[in-house]
């Protein structure tokens, strides 16, 4: 199996560097713009697997998507991350541009890959991907709510002083704000959340949670890097692998939901085809408001790309 990432900044070379060391995949191959970024950051991953002992081989380009030909996967990272004081939407115009070329050039070389987009806005840059390639849903998705859903589990571990691997929990909706975390659907080893933390400190961690990605901006002056790469490598295993595992994953939703034509971060199982199936859960009525106006903002900024690349 061949997985392509492009962009060799700090989420890229970190999947790529998961992928490589979990042994993924038998071949990676990692593209920037910058002259000899890729090149320096496959080599040095190459360079660890003596010493991390794997054998998947991580090969580097600048620009030279030829090299990327017969991908199964592509991740996209490419883009400008965000500075403290900036959202997410801030990156479109810069952002658009960068997804539009990055998967025109992918899909030239590799027309069967499944792409999943990192590059921020998430939601509207999964969009932008799917304008490029047409390629139907199930094989254009986004990655955010198994790295916002991380954030969220983490903070409940600490919070429990229990392990982080005891948490189960599903999130949706946009990547920002406005995204929506489901206590409800929250549980410890089976148990529910509710039955073991007060709501108060439920709520704060749900707070936290929406603003997870602002506190790390804040903290270093760009975005983090360690849970998001991690986070597309976990994707592209379960795809690579068949495992058809459950994750929250921005999809174009068609008619779920009652929401048609919008990207969102919802409940899939993923498999060898991509978006296997899309999950419908039963939400109440405050849950599915929350969901709603996730959907309005994602609306607002899609409709801001659809300008951008109508002008
Ligand atoms: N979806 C998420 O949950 C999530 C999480 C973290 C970061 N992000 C986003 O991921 C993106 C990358 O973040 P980062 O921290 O790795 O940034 P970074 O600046 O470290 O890396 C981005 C890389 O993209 C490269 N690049 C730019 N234009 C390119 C092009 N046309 N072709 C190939 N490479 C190109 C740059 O040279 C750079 O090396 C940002 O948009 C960021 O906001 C998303």
């Amino acid at each position: 199996m061949k997985v392509t990432v492009v962009g060799a900044g700090n989420v890229g070379a970190t999947c790529a560097d998961v992928l490589a060391y979990r042994e993924v995949v038998n071949e990676v191959i990692l593209v920037d713009i910058k002259e000899g970024l890729a090149e320096g950051k496959a080599l040095d991953i190459w360079e660890k697997a003596p010493i991390n002992v794997y054998d998947t081989r991580t090969v580097g380009v600048s620009n030279d998507y030829s090299k990327t030909a017969g991908s199964d996967v592509v991740v996209i990272t490419s883009g400008l991350p965000r500075k403290p004081g900036m959202s997410r939407d801030d990156l479109i115009e810069t952002n658009a541009g960068i997804v539009k070329s990055v998967t025109e050039n992918v899909i030239k070389y590799s027309p069967e890959a499944i792409v999943i987009i990192v590059s921020n806005p998430l939601d509207v840059m999964t969009y932008q991907a799917h304008l490029t390639s047409k390629f139907p849903r199930s094989k254009v998705m986004g990655m955010a709510g198994i790295l916002d859903t991380a954030r969220y589990r983490a903070f409940l571990a600490e919070a429990l002083n229990v392990s982080p691997k005891e948490i189960q929990a599903v999130l949706m909706g946009g990547h920002g704000d406005t995204m929506v975390p489901l206590p409800r659907y929250t549980t410890v080893a089976g148990i529910p959340v509710t039955e073991l933390i007060d709501s108060e400190k439920l709520d704060a961690i749900v707070q936290r949670t929406k603003t997870g990605g602002g506190e790390l901006v804040k903290l270093m002056g760009t975005s983090a890097w360690y849970a998001p790469g991690a986070a597309a490598a976990q994707m592209v295993e379960a795809i690579v692998k068949d495992q058809r595992r459950v994750f929250p994953v921005c999809v174009k939703l068609e008619g779920e939901y009652g929401i048609d034509n919008c990207y969102l971060g919802v409940p899939v199982i993923l498999g060898k085809n991509g978006i296997e199936k899309v999950i419908e859960l039963e939400l109440n009525e405050d849950e599915m408001a929350m969901l709603k106006e996730s959907e309005g903002h994602v609306r607002e900024v899609m409709s801001v790309l659809d300008k951008l690349n109508n002008k």
